[in-house]
């Protein structure tokens, strides 16, 4: 049994932390890369739709999570927890110090949505995890540790408006975007697999990888177009320029989400897409009461107990300390 870690006033023993979701403005799929995983070039954009991740030093062994989500698993299946586990085996002296970690997770993002609410969750954990034991890690050091754990788990930890390369864990920040209104749409019972929606990506357009160095770098010439809206805050060519090669293979398969896709086209929006793997779609507006007027209309045209609207817009921070 852990002894009973020092009582020092002076220690904080728990920090709250808001934990923001992401959506895709771009994911182009390069290719392979010899580690498994795939190439690719996104724009990954925080939104306000967040959870509310709680870590504290107690006097237990190892770790202990807790979620307000009865389908959300508590045990080492979840990347909140394994977040932990990297931080305890990292950090061992620390861990004799302080004690085992309760987390507590707060949510509102849906899960298996395409938003990173499991990425974000571990990102809060490794930066509340950082501040409780006063570790000094830079955000460098804190997204050498996320990488290890998933490949949108460092963009979660600075969050904003970023280019994202390699497995995505390259992060290259942009400009901010304007306050942009996003509505998102998901069926409660439909979540995608991130792993089968890449798997089915390779096996249907494997083929067309560029193979020549030549090639490779005309692929990552096409990102150009947004890239270059969002450094001139021309947001109307940036929305039409939402692009997410992830559609080719979610939408054939899940006729819900291309009729989600299709009903949003039809509204008076800047512009819509899926996010991630899916199968949220979302669909991006310059005002509030816009948002909600898409949002009433939506409902009006898919009328379904299953389907969840949000409401919410972009932000401008990754994970963050909470008020309360
Ligand atoms: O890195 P993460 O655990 O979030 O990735 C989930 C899955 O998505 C991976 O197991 C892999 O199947 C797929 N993936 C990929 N290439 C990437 C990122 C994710 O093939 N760059």
């Amino acid at each position: 049994m852990m002894s009973e870690p020092d009582t020092q006033p002076c220690l904080m023993r728990s920090y709250s932390l808001i934990a923001p979701a992401k959506i895709n403005l771009y994911l182009q799929i390069l290719g392979d890369r010899p580690d498994g995983f795939h190439e690719l070039v996104m724009v990954l954009q925080s939104i306000d739709l967040a959870d509310l991740v709680t870590v504290r030093s107690r006097a237990i062994d190892g770790i202990r999570l807790h979620c307000d989500n009865p389908d959300v698993p508590t045990d080492e299946t979840n990347l909140a927890y394994r977040a932990a586990d990297l931080m305890i085996r990292e950090f061992s002296d620390e861990y004799a110090r302080f004690g085992g970690i309760e987390i507590d997770l707060h949510k509102r993002i849906p899960m298996g949505a395409g938003l990173a609410g499991g990425s974000t969750n571990a990102a809060a954990v490794l930066v509340g995890i950082n501040m409780m034991w006063h570790l000094g890690l830079t955000q460098g050091e804190l997204h050498d540790l996320a990488a290890m754990l998933g490949s949108d788990i460092p963009f979660c930890i600075s969050g904003g408006t970023a280019l994202a390369t390699g497995r995505g864990e390259k992060l290259d920040p942009l400009p901010d975007l304007s306050n942009l209104y996003v509505v998102l749409a998901k069926y409660r019972d439909l979540p995608v697999s991130t792993p089968w929606a890449y798997k089915t990506y390779r096996q249907t357009f494997g083929h067309t990888y560029p193979t020549t160095p030549a090639a490779w770098d005309a692929a990552k010439q096409k990102a150009g177009g947004i890239l270059s809206a969002i450094a001139h805050h021309d947001v109307k060519q940036m929305a039409n320029l939402l692009h997410n090669d992830l559609e080719r293979v979610v939408l054939p398969s899940y006729p819900k989400v291309q009729q989600l896709r299709d009903e949003f086209q039809r509204l008076d929006i800047l512009g819509t897409m899926m996010s991630g793997s899916g199968s949220t779609v979302f669909a991006l507006v310059e005002s509030m009461a816009q948002a909600e007027q898409v949002k009433a209309q939506m409902s009006r045209a898919t009328p379904d107990s299953n389907l969840d609207f949000w409401v919410t817009k972009f932000c401008q921070s990754g994970v963050r300390l909470s008020n309360n």
